[in-house]
């Protein structure tokens, strides 16, 4: 991965660590966001820089992409509407689905050597086998976030196949760390700098899952990536271990040194934060293991970790 890349997403959460990696490693990169959901405060270290080129545009615009990826020799794929709670439809079949073909057709046009896709465990549904392995079936994803990736990795596949484009999925667990801007440790975060008395949890406080550091991530993304062959591969992205959502909150509460949070859980259906929501995930990692790859953190200390972060950029503001 030493020639350019076109990053789609890069200014987001996930997407500026990889940016940050990337440019550490001397890669020229081309970061294509449209900002729903980026900030430039995540990449403002690298703006000016003769090897970060910022093309603020939508994935749904296929010239836009194709344009974006001249002169790159892969790609690495963010961008998408990543709100798996209640997400509509409509936008996760417009910015997922037809974003990720965008992104393959300029594959296909710079004959790239790797598309690399942001895929997520939310296509396994609720597997009922834990961990889960990659080639678990049937995958049934229980919210339209999760059968947006799922059509994603079924499009990589078909252009691996049909065009010799080499893909890889990276099935991502909970990533947390530094810039996030959703998901459960984030909202604990801000709930509890608003209000350290009390927390109000979604669900019933016993949905376990796996929570992944965001630099661990970062390097699975890019072993994959190094590491693809000629065909589609899966690979599932996670910690070690899983943690409940209780779990979750007691870590939290405990990085940001406060004592005696008074718990009230909002029970969805089934004990779910909401409809959509996997009570259980936990991946089976061995695969990404195989190619030399391991987690620094298990899930406890990549939510301890992340809070403090957050906290940190929170409280400055
Ligand atoms: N964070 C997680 O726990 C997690 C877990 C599984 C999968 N993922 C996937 O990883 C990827 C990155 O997620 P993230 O957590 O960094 O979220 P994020 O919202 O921080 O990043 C998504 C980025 O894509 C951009 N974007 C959205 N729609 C776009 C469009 N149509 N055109 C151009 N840019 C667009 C946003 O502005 C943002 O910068 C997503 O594909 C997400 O589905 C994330």
């Amino acid at each position: 991965m030493d020639e350019p890349i076109l990053l789609t997403g890069g200014a987001g959460f996930i997407g500026s660590h990889l940016l940050d990696r990337l440019v550490e490693r001397g890669v020229e990169v081309v970061v294509l966001d449209n900002f729903s959901s980026a900030s430039y405060e995540n990449i403002s270290q690298h703006l000016g820089s003769p090897r970060v080129k910022l093309v603020r545009g939508d994935i749904r615009d296929k010239e836009t992409v194709e344009r974006s990826a001249m002169g790159c020799k892969s790609v690495i794929h963010l961008a998408a509407n990543p709100e798996v709670r209640m997400g509509d439809p409509e936008e996760h079949m417009e910015h997922n689905i037809r974003g990720t073909l965008n992104v393959l057709e300029a594959g296909r046009k710079i004959d790239a050597s790797i598309v690399a896709f942001a895929s997520s465990s939310t296509v396994y549904g609720e597997a009922t086998i834990l961990p889960t392995p990659e080639d678990y079936s049937p995958m049934k994803p229980i919210s339209t976030y999760g059968a947006s990736k799922l059509a994603c990795e079924a499009l990589l596949s078909a252009y691996t196949h049909t065009y010799s484009i080499p893909a890889v999925a990276l099935r991502y667990a909970n990533v947390v760390g530094p810039r996030a801007r959703r998901g459960v440790v984030y909202d604990f975060v801000r709930k509890l700098l608003a209000n350290p008395h009390t927390l109000e949890i979604l669900g019933d406080g016993t949905q376990k899952k796996s929570y992944i550091w965001v630099e661990d991530a970062v390097e699975a993304t890019l072993a994959a990536a190094e590491n693809a062959g000629k065909t589609f591969e899966a690979y599932n992205v996670g910690s070690v271990d899983a943690i409940t959502v209780r779990e979750v909150a007691d870590t939290v509460c405990q990085a940001l040194g406060l004592a005696g949070v008074e718990y009230s859980f909002l029970g969805g259906p089934g004990g779910r934060g909401w409809p959509g929501d996997v009570k259980f995930m936990h991946l089976d990692i061995r695969k990404l293991m195989s190619l030399n790859w391991r987690p620094k953190y298990a899930s406890r200390e990549a939510v301890a970790n992340a809070a403090k972060a957050l906290q940190n950029e929170l409280v400055k503001g």
